[in-house]
């Protein structure tokens, strides 16, 4: 049996056979389909993981579950739980139901794309409406909450009113905050059947993530049924078999803040070599490789940048600094935003020092609001803050709007991350990217 007949025999698609093999689908469709990888290490393993593979059918029963914020977590694990269960997206904005109901994608995510084009999906949107909680199994909450200054930590409005609404009607779902929360909220509420499942996706790759987790974790108490069924809800979505870890909410609530406020130190370490190399003309490309090679340091996520930004690294961060401002060892964590900071003001520094005009005679452009490839998220993009800077010192910036003019008008392109289309520019670009990666 060959590759091909493997897949159809397994009843697959490729798109699927290339989720399952961890390659880009056009990759697959090139092992699958050219005879000269036909003894290739790719074919080989592409072949072992398609025979290994075994859909997760965990749960045969078919829930209602309504989620209440379609945003990245919300669509997301709306498409894949409606592969098989009636899913109600609720949401606050006209549009984005309207979107849902015309199954046309939120956001750029190539997977929801296809999951929406390709899947029979029970998926239905509404403008939020209580009696929808009546006949509902689950209720998934994936609201906002933002961090607010004034407060020193997140608004949990959305979040309480929404649980609110849903207990008001019905008594007995098992309510699952997938929104990110201070430690200690969810047990603060008292209720046996309302659990926190921390999210881990990364915004643009939301559906890819949560069908290879790396790890769910559910914030409830095991012994409970349905807290039971819920997990089974997750890993039925899943093809890996990621690892579950029950604890307690707070414990969970903890595991989500402490994630992120590790990998926004990840970034803001690199960024920090990179700022030293610079200073002491040195290559940080060898220096980050050198010490990347490390396993216990790893070859990953230490590509420099103009900062953190999105929507969550920043405000995830705060929260966990001010939960941790009655501790008295927290120099570490406290100091991850002001890392943050001054990395800004070095790369404005590093930039006025490119330019070969004064910087109030300088026209920068601004390379894509992006903050990641494959993401068309601007929240908190790191180079809003640095554009704004350089506009105070007197800069005209432009943004960029795919124009020739765009490109032959400014005299430097700041780009937090390089893409083909500035090549023919190169000579004008200012990036901290040094590992070009797809
Ligand atoms: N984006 C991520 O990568 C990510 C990852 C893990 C966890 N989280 C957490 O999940 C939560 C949601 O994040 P997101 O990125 O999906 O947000 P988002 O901003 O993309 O989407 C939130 C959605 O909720 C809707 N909404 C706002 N108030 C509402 C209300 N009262 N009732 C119903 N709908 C309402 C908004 O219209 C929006 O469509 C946040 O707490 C975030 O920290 C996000």
């Amino acid at each position: 049996m060959n590759l091909k007949e493997l897949r159809i025999n397994k009843n697959l698609s490729q798109q699927e056979a290339s989720f399952i093999c961890d390659v880009p689908l056009r990759t697959y469709k090139r092992i699958e389909n050219d005879p000269s990888y036909l003894n290739s290490y790719k074919y080989k393993n592409a072949f072992s993981l398609l025979q290994k593979y075994k859909k997760n059918n965990i749960t045969n029963k078919s829930y209602n579950i309504a989620i209440v914020g379609a945003g990245y977590v919300g669509f997301s694990l709306g498409i894949l739980f409606s592969t098989k269960h009636n899913v109600s997206i609720l949401d606050i904005n006209e549009e984005k139901i309207n979107k849902i109901n015309e199954r046309t994608t939120l956001f750029k995510d190539k997977d929801a794309e296809y999951c929406l084009k390709n899947k029979s999906l029970n998926l239905k949107g509404y403008l939020v409406d209580k009696n929808i909680y009546r006949h509902q199994d689950f209720v998934v909450i994936s609201v906002p909450t933002d961090f607010v200054n004034e407060k020193n930590g997140y608004d949990m409005t959305s979040v309480t009113n929404t649980i609110k609404d849903i207990r008001s009607v019905n008594k007995k779902c098992l309510i699952v905050i997938k929104s990110t929360c201070p430690v200690g909220f969810t047990s603060s509420l008292d209720d046996r059947n309302i659990i926190f499942s921390p999210e881990f996706l990364r915004e643009g790759k939301a559906i890819y993530d949560n069908l290879y987790p790396s790890r769910i974790i559910i914030g409830g108490n095991k012994s409970n049924k349905k807290v039971r069924e819920f997990a089974s809800l997750l890993l039925d979505t899943a093809i890996n078999a990621p690892q579950v870890i029950y604890m307690s909410s707070s414990e969970a609530e903890a595991v989500k803040l402490f994630s992120n406020a590790y990998l926004a130190m990840r970034v803001s370490y690199f960024n920090e070599l990179d700022s030293f190399a610079s200073q002491n003309g040195l290559d940080s490309k060898n220096i980050i490789q050198g010490v990347s090679l490390d396993s216990r340091i790893g070859d990953y996520y230490n590509n420099p940048s103009f900062g953190f930004g999105g929507y969550c690294l920043p405000k995830d961060t705060s929260e966990l600094i001010s939960q941790m401002k009655n501790i008295s060892n927290n120099d570490l964590i406290s100091s991850i935003e002001k890392s943050n900071e001054s990395r800004k003001d070095f790369i404005v520094s590093d930039i006025i020092s490119k330019l070969n005009k004064p910087i109030n005679e300088s026209i920068i452009g601004i390379y894509s609001f992006e903050s990641k490839k494959n993401s068309d998220n601007i929240r908190h993009a790191s180079i809003i803050d640095v554009s704004n800077k350089l506009k105070d010192l007197g800069a005209t910036i432009l943004i960029n709007d795919q124009s020739e003019e765009f490109k032959n008008k400014c005299d430097l392109i700041i780009a937090n991350r390089y893409d083909s289309s500035l090549d023919e520019v190169k000579e004008k670009v200012y990036t901290r990217d040094l590992f070009i990666r797809d």
